[in-house]
């Protein structure tokens, strides 16, 4: 290893030189990212420990909660990912790796529950296999920037059901792909299906994350939402949700994914002739249901 960068000035770690004393013991083989990454991770644990002067006890206590997230993580559950979720940090690498023009649908959060595959379905088919909660309509475009259709472009949604759990979560109470389905957009970029009004839930609170929760005294609750993932070939996938307007966790969600592009009103329909006036005649007896109206824009692929 070469140690050339190692002056007498920074031989020895002391509370004044630290940060530069650290980052001097890197040697020359070393990638540029690697060396910006860690020089940052360094600089700001340094700058993080000299604001808090963390006593042995506290400093215990840190290890401590870390070594717990680690034990909490298994094939299916990443309290890792969690803890990064309710400190802000995943919706930051969202945004970040996400910029898009004006008039582009935006990302959010992925979140654990995604999983690949789902039965495709024809336009118009109930992914709600428990029957359960307010039956919901979602009707939409998928189109370019310039509001031209992408015939073909597939429309992957997921989503709790009325109990605010994911069928994974409930492997033996739910119907499997209990509200999941993949649909595709018709010639003139509509999609839609049927499904139920989706509520608010709580993430995974009985690990060290929820305790941590509960430390800083903050509730658990994601705000409704309907998870989608917007694919054609030529075009950015767009991961992202939409959230009805009546939540009343929209400004307090739990792992900051709440976009104000992303917020939607779920109308109530409640009339058979109020929902010819939707396009939807095929819904069999009537029954009041929410509507709603949502398109997405994709850009075209950066390669
Ligand atoms: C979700 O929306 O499924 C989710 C996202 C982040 C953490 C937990 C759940
Ligand atoms: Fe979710």
């Amino acid at each position: 290893m070469d140690t050339k960068t190692t002056t007498k000035e920074t031989a020895f770690l002391t509370e004044e030189n630290s940060v530069r004393t650290v980052n001097a013991r890197m040697g020359s083989k070393i990638s540029p990212r690697m060396k910006l990454v860690m020089s940052a991770v360094v600089k700001h644990l340094h700058m993080l420990t000299k604001e808090i002067e963390p006593t042995h006890e506290e400093w215990q206590q840190a290890i401590g909660f870390l070594t717990a997230v680690g034990h909490k993580c298994t094939d299916w559950r990443q309290e890792f990912i969690l803890l990064s979720d309710v400190l802000g940090v995943s919706m930051l690498v969202e945004v970040i790796n996400s910029r898009r023009p004006a008039g582009a649908t935006e990302n959010t959060v992925l979140g654990p529950f995604y999983v690949p595959e789902a039965p495709r379905y024809q336009n118009g088919t109930n992914i709600c296999l428990d029957g359960k909660g307010e039956p919901l309509v979602v009707k939409g475009r998928v189109t370019d920037l310039e509001g031209n259709p992408i015939p073909g472009a597939l429309v992957d949604v997921w989503q709790t059901n009325n109990d605010g759990l994911y069928d994974v979560q409930q492997k033996d109470i739910q119907p499997d792909w209990n509200l999941r389905g993949v649909f595709t957009a018709e010639e003139d970029g509509t999609y839609w299906y049927r499904s139920t009004k989706p509520r608010y839930y709580p993430i995974p609170d009985d690990g060290p994350v929820g305790q941590l929760l509960g430390q800083l005294d903050r509730h658990p609750n994601r705000a409704a939402h309907i998870h989608f993932i917007v694919s054609a070939p030529g075009y950015e996938p767009v991961i992202t949700h939409i959230f009805p307007d009546d939540c009343r966790y929209l400004n307090e969600d739990t792992v900051f994914g709440v976009r104000e592009s992303l917020i939607a009103h779920f109308k109530e329909v409640d009339t058979p002739n109020e929902a010819e006036k939707f396009g939807l005649k095929n819904l069999g007896q009537f029954k009041p249901f929410y509507f709603v109206n949502w398109d997405f824009v994709l850009t075209p692929s950066a390669k």
